[in-house]
């Protein structure tokens, strides 16, 4: 059930030999405008890629020069060793700094060197291996009183199954302008579309043109250290032992449901599955990122007050939520490889920018609050500043910001062509603000 021929010429299939369902002009234009941004190095050769298109790109033989004009010159032992950049005075490591030193300077070389080094990077060091592909799934379809539908999504592992539910709900009069996935941790997503929420406002997604999904996160895997594995964990993970030290945990199996709701979601005749947004609140918002990095497709990713773990920088560890709090407070959400780090933040081999990096070309969305002191807001703004060479790379590079400085204007949506923010006024939480400037304009189109 997870095949998709809408494949995307130049990038690797992260899940199934799935990818990212931008469309491949879309793409094309990227790429061209990505050349031209690393123009002067002479004729390129042509490349046949996928989909019959020839592209020009940098030959892999082409020396690699250093085009990154914020790198800085050397490697850093506070970060791991790793080359580093500075974003508005703090030092994170260079997203495009190859583990060998040389640096990209080409979509097909973020795409086949860099973006696996980083998946695999953010895996070890973070959020723990994921679960495969399940062996079998299967959808259990019932339809809801409103035309909505409840899915019951089975999946099969080598020791057994599990289930966990989707809700569908889809405009009547017209066909949807795109779909919102949310990562619903709260369970407050019901049967009925009209039980609506500021949290989850299924009625106003609906009356302005959109799909809803909600997966039930809770069943996915339970919020609670004692039996967050009885989900789906336990169907890949025997359950008379422990997890191995480097698996993930809760975050990393919602994200993974999140995939597996979009296994349904790309065959449902209701829905585009080129136009599908993964959305998270707060932990919903950490396992939303995770999914999007992974999953190329999903074309859209938001992450609303996500903080630690999810877009708030780790260097800034003594802003808001350290590594040493979270580990400690919700030790069923991360693996001890993560915990390892609690006394050295500074020396995780990766930041939390180069997991937004991870969604691009898609568009990656970040949504803070100006007193969401746990989540620190401004380490979640300078993360998507620093995300933005890796869209450069795309052509895409315009952060939509109209001042690079903090704090930006509270309560407006910064919108650029696959990057976009807003610093919300007030409180944590995902709120009818947060959700008037989701739906405010084409999320989905450039
Ligand atoms: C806690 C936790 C955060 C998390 C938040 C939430 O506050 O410390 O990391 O984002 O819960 O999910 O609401």
């Amino acid at each position: 059930m997870t095949g998709n021929d809408q494949h995307e010429p130049g990038r690797p299939p992260p899940d199934g030999g799935v990818r990212r369902c931008a469309t491949a002009a879309a793409w094309l234009m990227a790429s061209a405008t990505a050349l031209i941004l690393v123009g002067g190095l002479g004729p390129a050769p042509e490349r046949s890629v996928p989909g019959g298109a020839a592209l020009a790109l940098i030959a892999d033989e082409e020396p690699l020069e250093d085009s990154s004009t914020e790198a800085d010159a050397a490697t850093d032992d506070a970060t791991g060793g790793a080359a580093t950049m500075t974003v508005e005075g703090t030092r994170v490591p260079d997203p495009l700094a190859l583990d060998n030193g040389d640096t990209v300077e080409s979509v097909q070389a973020w795409e086949r060197q860099r973006r696996p080094e980083l998946l695999d990077a953010f895996q070890t060091h973070v959020y723990g291996q994921s679960l495969p592909e399940p062996a079998d799934i299967a959808f259990d379809e019932q339809t809801l009183g409103d035309g909505g539908k409840k899915v019951a999504i089975e999946v099969t592992g080598p020791e057994g199954s599990a289930s966990f539910t989707l809700r569908l709900f889809v405009p009547a009069s017209s066909e949807p302008k795109g779909t919102f996935l949310l990562i619903d941790h709260r369970g407050s997503v019901g049967d009925d579309p009209n039980s609506s929420s500021d949290y989850a406002p299924v009625t106003t997604i609906l009356d302005q043109g959109y799909a809803f999904a909600a997966l039930d996160a809770e069943e996915v895997a339970p919020d609670d250290a004692a039996s967050y594995r009885s989900g789906v964990l336990d169907a890949f993970y025997p359950s008379g032992q422990e997890l191995p030290e480097d698996a993930g945990r809760a975050i990393s199996a919602w994200a993974w449901g999140a995939s597996r709701a979009m296994d349904y979601l790309q065959d449902d005749p209701d829905i585009d599955p080129s136009k599908v947004a993964v959305i998270g609140h707060s932990r919903g918002g950490k396992a939303a990122l995770w999914a999007g990095a992974q999953d190329t497709r999903f074309p859209v990713v938001l992450s609303n007050n996500s903080g630690s773990t999810g877009a708030k920088l780790a260097r800034r560890d003594e802003a808001g939520e350290s590594i040493a709090a979270i580990t400690a407070q919700f030790p069923h959400w991360f693996p001890p490889t993560y915990q390892d780090y609690a006394d050295s933040p500074d020396s995780l081999p990766v930041d939390q920018h180069e997991l937004l990096a991870l969604i691009a070309p898609g568009r990656v969305v970040v949504g803070s609050a100006t007193e969401d002191g746990n989540a620190d807001p401004q380490g979640e703004f300078l993360s998507y500043l620093a995300a933005e060479p890796v869209y450069d790379l795309y052509g895409l590079g315009d952060t939509g910001l109209s001042s690079q400085s903090w704090p930006p204007t509270t309560d407006k949506g910064f919108r650029g062509p696959a990057m976009s923010y807003h610093l919300r006024g007030g409180e944590h939480g995902l709120t009818s603000a947060d959700w008037a400037i989701y739906l405010q304009g084409e999320l989905f189109l450039r």
